[in-house]
This record gives C-alpha cells, structure tokens and sequence, in this order.
C-alpha cells in the first residue's frame, strides 16, 4: 500500500516540510521582576509565620510583588522587549507570541495578543498558554513545533505571571511561596547548534483538587458567595504537591535525559521550577547531580509559576553559568498536574 500524497490542482504548503537542516534553538533570553520586595519580615507582619520557618521549609528569603497598576502584560512585554533587543530582532521579524500564564489580565482576550500590541508586533500570532507552573517548557515545545515545521521562523515564548493577585494572603500555607515576575525567550532556527534536543511532557488531571483557583471558571464563576467562600484564591494541598513534584520532575528528566542517550554528569547546568528549595534538592540527589548542577535563585524571587525557569535561565545566562554549547536539562511541575523535562544544547 502506497502512502504518497495524491497530486492536486492545488499548492500543499506542508508538503514542503521536512526537518532536514533545521533545529531550533533559544537565540536570547531576558526577564523582568518588579521593583518591589516582600520580605520574611514583611510576611511575619501579615500572618503567623517566621523567617526562620520560611527559610528553613522553602529557602525563600524574599519574593518580588507587582505595583497595583502593573499587569503580567507589562512585565510580560517588558521580559520580550530584553530579548528582542539582545537578540537584535525587531518586534516586526517575531511571527508567533506564546504567554504561559495562571494570572492573564483577564479571562479574555489572551494576554499574548496584549503583548503583542505593547510590544508592536505587527506580524505576529499571539495566543496563551495554560499549564500552570509548567508552561514554560511546554511552551518551548509547541514553539518548537511551528520553527521545525518552517511555518515560522521567529517566535516569542514568554512565561509570565502576577500571582500576587490570587494569593491569599491570609493563607500562610501557600502566602509565603509566590512572587510575580516573567521571563522570557526568542525561539530560531540556528543550524550551528542542536538547540532543543527533546521535551518531555506529562499530565495527571485526577490530582487536579491538589492545586487549583476554584472561582472565576464556568463551574464557579463570580458571586457574592463565590467571593465570601474564598474561592477565587489559590488553593494546594502542600505535602502531596510536594511527593508528586519529586517523583514527577525526576522521571520526566530521566526520560529526556535516555532520550538523548546522555547521562546527568554532561549536563552543566539543571534549571528547574524554583518551587521549593528542598524539592530541587531532592530531585537533584535521586538524578545523581552535585549539588553545582543545580541553579537556584527562588532565595530571591520564590516560585513564580510559569515564569520561574524563564527568570532562573536568564540569571544563569548572565552569571556565565551556561555559555553555548553547554547542554542544559530544564524541569517544570505545576497544576494540572503537569509537568515536563527539556533538554537543549545552547
Ligand atoms: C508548603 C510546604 C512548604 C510546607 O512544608 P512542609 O514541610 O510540608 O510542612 P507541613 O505541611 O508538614 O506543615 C508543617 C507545619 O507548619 C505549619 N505551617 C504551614 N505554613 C506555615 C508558615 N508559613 N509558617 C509557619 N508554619 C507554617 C503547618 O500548619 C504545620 O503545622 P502543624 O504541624 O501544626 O499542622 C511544602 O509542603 C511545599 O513546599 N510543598 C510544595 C509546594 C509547591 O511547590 N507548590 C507549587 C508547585 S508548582
């Protein structure tokens, strides 16, 4: 049995796409974060906690909180506007705008077609994103997808996020762990280089209840009732977020890592979520990395979902932690559940 295409009285624009000679690599990173700090201190103000709990559970010291006028599409747009000019593209060249995102700034429209406008990206798509804490990597895949399979060839993947705005804070179980902020990167087809070598995603929707904002969707959407019960918070059982994100972070990486027939001692650098500090610690200890593998910065900035391995890879970028031709493994958790491991040859 033949599989050929059948000749047609039309062009097949597909027909054209083979991968041959194409990769697809990160050509700029960039990141932005709000002026104003939280504190441990601050915290202990607002709830009963202490610096000393926070530090020692989390390792986070202080997290980054948008002002109130201050919306993930302006940080959003602010992280693309870096790295545009770091990559010396201008905002006309970029063809596809992905936002990972929880907290757009508003339901709808995508707060990628925001960032479109504020950025003046005339020629560009632009949607969102929805996979919690781990929309970054998934976005590098789908990117991916359009630059290998030539539809374009400039994309813009940007997580970004203002949490601050769904979390209780009234909640010390989860007020202590978020911060706002964005990151984000250009996606081209850079043939010197292997680029993205492979992406591994997952989902477990049945731990769905385990981390979740119940309000504002069509199951609960606002009312007075919706309001006084809380709902439109974030919401996470703790200790089983924490079990699964282990598990989920260490397989996926080990998955990528057989994928690319590599073992962890050639990786330089491992960029996860920065979710928790004990979790990466955990997860680094099961994949048989050193502890110098391992890039942290959720000291400063704590998890900022969909933005945080953005904001940790540009910060290892420019500390020369990574420099082209390292192979870098990347690890996301979050909502859904989902998770992912990616493995790129900057
Ligand atoms: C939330 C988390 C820090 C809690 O740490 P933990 O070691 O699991 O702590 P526990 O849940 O066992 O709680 C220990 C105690 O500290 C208390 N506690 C919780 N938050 C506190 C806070 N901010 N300050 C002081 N005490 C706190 C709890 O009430 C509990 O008290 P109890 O023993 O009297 O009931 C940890 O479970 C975690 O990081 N989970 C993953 C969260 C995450 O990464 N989410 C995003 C994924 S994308």
């Amino acid at each position: 049995m033949s599989f050929a295409i059948p000749p047609a009285e039309f062009k097949n624009p597909r027909a054209e796409h083979d991968f041959v000679g194409r990769t697809c690599s990160i050509s700029a990173v960039g990141a932005y974060v709000p002026e104003r700090r939280l504190t441990n201190a601050d915290l202990e103000k607002m709830v009963e906690t202490s610096d000393e709990w926070i530090v020692s559970r989390t390792g986070i010291r202080e997290r980054r909180i948008a002002a109130d006028n201050e919306m993930t599409s302006d940080m959003a747009a602010k992280a693309a506007c870096q790295v545009l000019s770091k990559a010396n593209v201008s905002a006309d060249q970029v063809q596809l705008i992905i936002v990972a995102t929880i907290t757009p700034d508003m339901p709808f429209p995508a707060t990628a077609c925001l960032v479109q406008d504020k950025i003046g990206a005339t020629n560009a798509a632009a949607f969102d994103l929805e996979a919690a804490c781990s929309g970054f990597i998934y976005g590098l895949e789908i990117g991916q997808q359009f630059i290998m399979s030539r539809t374009y060839d400039t994309v813009l993947v940007i997580g970004a996020e203002k949490l601050s705005s769904i979390i209780d804070w009234k909640d010390r179980d989860t007020c202590v762990l978020f911060g706002d902020g964005a990151g984000a990167v250009l996606m081209q087809n850079r043939t010197n280089t292997h680029g993205l070598l492979t992406a591994c995603l997952g989902s477990d929707g049945s731990k769905a209840p385990l981390l979740s904002m119940p309000g504002g969707g069509c199951q609960h959407p606002a009312t007075p009732e919706s309001v006084a019960a809380r709902l439109h918070y974030l919401k996470m059982d703790g200790r089983e977020i924490f079990k699964n994100a282990v598990n989920a972070m260490q397989t996926a990486a080990k998955n990528a890592l057989a994928r690319c027939d590599l073992d962890i001692s050639q990786i330089k650098c491992i960029i996860p979520h920065q979710a928790n500090k004990r979790i990466l610690i955990a997860v680094g200890e099961r994949l048989g990395a050193n502890s110098g593998q391992v890039f942290m910065n959720l000291d400063r900035y704590g998890n900022t979902s969909a933005a945080s391995v953005a904001i940790a890879l540009n910060e290892a970028v420019e500390r020369g932690r990574i420099e082209r031709g390292d192979l870098i493994l990347m690890l996301v958790f979050g909502a859904g559940l989902t998770w992912g491991a990616a493995v790129i040859e900057w």
